[in-house]
């Protein structure tokens, strides 16, 4: 792409230029300066090169005073020959004959060894480091992914309302929102809406914003976070599984093909990617996973209680590629979830399931088959503290030409968190909103 003259950071160090006058412009990642010499490395979106100014060979020796001058994130155009350098990173650098300082940054506030809370309250400055643009690049291929992944199969993009007037997720993590004289909420999932476009599209997807009123403090919990979600008409719990499965594969070797360089800045171990999405990922139900806990981990949970992060993790332990666990119990399930009454279990199960994923980053995606009995799902709503008139326009969809129908979400900050290997979903989202951050 012409991009007036100047060239990438990283379409340098191939090498193939070297000899040649070349400019390229970005910011000032790294300076010192010695007598008549200053070393520089410049920052770009691609990467960064070393950039080294001697006096001699400067056409304007004004533009060296300036460069001496020049503090870190100072903005630059460069021009100069580009040789070979093998002590310089990525083996090339520029020899520089003008050094154009577009603006003289003020000191930068980021400097080494600062605590992640301190990054995180100049995360607009943050943004700049090499570990963020990492994880960025990381985010925008899984986003990519998810889309090319659905397009591929035949599905359309649906764009559902951000603001909705009920719950689906649980009244308890709603956001109110003031609408002129009435209130509403953030979205907690496209769902109910999702279930209502099923009947014209019949195979839809998206990925968007999603809110969610959570208290607890977690590494993997966001009160604004984005969620990926499908839903398919004619669809039942087992196909929508077999989906989600073949998403996540497809999420992780995009990644490998894409951001080998950005996994390694990580420090990311892409073998076990690699390793991971040759296997075929397991199905077990959630009554298995009790008997996967008690026998091989000696973990006694009580049958109906919903597995918590510290069971998760554990269960985790025995596989190293994500597992699907299926039939939670009715009990700790949403509204929506269907009893399967097939099931041989110690009481009623839901035709629902999670994905968790290995290395113990937990639940990345939550779905179900749909309930299409009205009273059942009335039965519930009441029983959570709902009044089911609230849910009336939903109940259309089970009244005109209902169908067996399935999907789910997948966090999108749960899956870059995990596949770029990093601790925490607050790194895995530009700009974080958890209880006690709503800034920058
Ligand atoms: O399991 P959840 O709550 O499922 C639903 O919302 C369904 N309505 C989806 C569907 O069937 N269409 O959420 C789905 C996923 C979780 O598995 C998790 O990865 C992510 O969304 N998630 C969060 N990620 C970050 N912060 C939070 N507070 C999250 N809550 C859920
Ligand atoms: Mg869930």
């Amino acid at each position: 792409m012409l991009e007036l003259g100047f060239t990438k950071a990283e379409r340098l160090l191939k090498g193939d230029k070297a000899g040649q006058r070349v400019k390229t412009r970005g910011w000032i990642y790294r300076t010192r300066h010695k007598g008549k010499m200053v070393f520089t490395v410049i920052r770009d979106s691609s990467g960064i090169i070393q950039a080294t100014l001697f006096r001699g060979d400067m056409e304007d020796e004004n533009e060296f005073e300036d460069a001496k001058k020049a503090l870190v994130e100072s903005s630059v155009e460069v021009e100069g020959i580009l040789v070979k350098e093998p002590r310089a990173p990525g083996g090339y650098e520029i020899q520089v004959r003008r050094f154009r300082i577009v603006n003289f940054a003020d000191v930068f506030p980021i400097t080494k060894d600062q605590s992640e809370e301190f990054l995180r309250d100049n995360r607009h400055l943050w943004l700049r480091s090499r570990r963020m643009t990492a994880i960025m690049k990381i985010r925008s291929t899984v986003t990519g992914a998810i889309h090319e992944f659905f397009r591929n199969r035949g599905y359309y993009e649906f764009t559902p309302p951000i603001l909705q007037p009920t719950q689906c997720e649980g009244g308890a993590t709603l956001f109110e929102v003031k609408y002129f004289d009435m209130k509403t909420y953030l979205s907690q999932t496209w769902q109910l809406y999702a279930e209502a476009a099923i009947f014209s599209l019949e195979k839809i997807y998206d990925v968007a914003p999603t809110f969610r009123a959570e208290k607890s403090r977690t590494p993997r919990h966001l009160c604004e976070f984005w969620m990926a979600e499908m839903e398919a008409a004619w669809m039942e719990l087992e196909e929508c599984t077999e989906v989600a499965k073949e998403e996540v594969g497809f999420i992780i070797k995009k990644v490998l093909e894409k951001n080998r360089k950005e996994l390694e800045l990580l420090g990311r171990d892409t073998k076990v990617l690699e390793e991971m999405i040759k296997k075929d990922f397991p199905t077990i139900t959630y009554t298995e996973a009790l008997k996967i806990l008690k026998e091989r981990s000696g973990m006694e949970v009580e049958w109906g209680k919903d597995l918590r992060t510290i069971e998760e993790s554990e269960l985790m332990k025995h596989f190293d590629t994500p597992v699907v666990v299926t039939h939670y119990p009715k009990e700790v399930m949403a509204f929506y979830k269907p009893i399967d009454k097939e099931a041989d279990a110690p009481g009623p199960v839901a035709k629902c399931f999670d994905m968790l994923a290995p290395e113990g980053y937990g639940e990345i995606i939550g779905g179900s088959e749909r309930d299409t009995s009205i009273e059942e799902m009335k039965k519930y709503l009441e029983k959570d503290g709902e009044d089911p008139k609230n849910y009336e326009f939903y109940f259309d969809t089970r009244r005109y030409g209902s169908v067996p129908h399935s999907g789910y979400g997948l966090g999108v900050e749960r899956v870059v968190a995990w596949i770029s290997g990093i601790d925490n979903v607050k790194d895995a989202i530009p700009f974080p909103r958890t209880p006690s951050r709503i800034r920058p």
